[in-house]
């Protein structure tokens, strides 16, 4: 019996920490300041030169990263949430006027009417200066990232069909959420207590490996990772990323063939024909895409690699991830131990005052 009320204790201290850390209790003091430090482009120009037109699913990831390989900073959704989307919704809750409090996706639809946000998103897009971006996830942001581009080209990953694409994704979905629960679950250590505020002391003594990234706005979090940044962008997943995907949402999920299509093809008019690449990663070229954008010479030749699609942090950069990952449960140690210092001091205190 005493192995399960054990085990009731553990799972108990888990869903406390991870209760803390949804809350936010820390992050006054452990998040670093927001936003990329470029100026922003005149005109509200996103300064975006390639889109990437995909659904999750479709290839997004393997694109970004050969676009990175030749020189163009791509930014993965990861990237885009972690940096200038984060700027954008961070700004408007601070400042407190009438979208300060919607969720995340619906700040993202205002968009669609309402100039003025559309072009502060803008600014913090090109504040970071990417060449380059995947809106997977972030679809609803696609019309007014175009229309405030011009002069951009688009590669658009419609190569799967709508029945391959549903169930590609509907096998990926479970394994989402298992990721999703993970990355919270083992990372609420980092939450429970301010631990994560002790990052910017220790990243400002290395040279600034977190904060030198966070202004440059590159290299992209989803090419490198140090243990650092890994951590710091794991912790700020579910504030930053998460909230997009719960309802209601940023994504777009085509229910039929249809609205599949129609999700492409619309994407598709704003452009000429000579501005289109419709890529399939099954047989297209680093050559080939080179030439649609004209850079030469090419740095790169052959197919692309394809990229990983689970655990892509984990397994993408495994030292950080795995120094991580053991720093979360050695705090998860430490936690507990002072949580039962602290509990056992109470009883004390409680036990002394009733005998008096
Ligand atoms: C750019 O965005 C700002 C801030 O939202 C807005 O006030 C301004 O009118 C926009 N300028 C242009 C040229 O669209």
């Amino acid at each position: 019996m005493a192995w399960m009320w054990t085990c009731l204790k553990v799972i108990a201290f888990a869903i406390f920490s991870l209760t803390v850390k949804m809350n936010d209790v820390w992050h006054p003091i452990s998040e670093l300041p927001v936003g990329c430090a470029h100026d922003a482009l005149p005109g509200n120009h996103s300064g975006i030169k390639v889109l990437i037109i995909g659904l999750a699913k479709c290839g997004t990831r393997t694109i970004c990263h050969a676009l990175n390989e030749v020189g163009v900073r791509a930014y993965h959704s990861e990237d885009f949430h972690f940096l200038p989307w984060w700027d954008f919704v961070h700004d408007v809750r601070k400042e407190g006027g009438p979208h300060a409090q919607l969720p995340a996706a619906l700040l993202a639809q205002e968009m669609l009417q309402d100039q003025a946000l559309a072009g502060r998103l803008m600014q913090k897009i090109s504040k970071c200066r990417m060449g380059a971006v995947a809106l997977d996830g972030l679809e609803i942001l696609t019309e007014p990232i175009i229309k405030h581009s011009p002069g951009a080209k688009v590669i658009v990953l419609n190569w799967r069909t709508f029945p391959e694409w549903k169930k590609s994704l509907e096998k990926f979905i479970p394994k989402l959420v298992v990721m999703c629960l993970h990355n919270l679950f083992t990372g609420a250590s980092l939450g429970l207590l301010p631990w994560l505020a002790l990052l910017r002391p220790l990243d400002r003594l290395l040279s600034s490996p977190v904060e030198g990234v966070l202004r440059e706005g590159g290299p992209p979090i989803t090419e490198v990772s140090g243990p650092l940044m890994w951590m710091y962008h794991q912790s700020l997943n579910h504030r930053r990323q998460y909230e997009c995907w719960a309802e209601p949402t940023t994504t777009v999920y085509p229910e039929s063939e249809d609205d599949f299509k129609s999700f492409y093809a619309d994407t598709m008019k704003h452009f000429s024909k000579d501005d289109i690449f419709e890529w399939d990663p099954r047989k297209n070229t680093m050559t080939e895409l080179c030439k649609f954008l004209g850079i030469e010479p090419c740095p790169k030749t052959g197919k692309v690699p394809r990229a990983i699609n689970t655990w892509i942090f984990e397994r993408d950069f495994p030292i950080a991830a795995q120094a991580v990952i053991v720093l979360r449960f050695f705090l998860y140690w430490v936690n507990w131990k002072l949580f039962a210092a602290l509990l056992s001091a109470l009883m004390r205190c409680f036990r002394k005052s009733k005998s008096e």
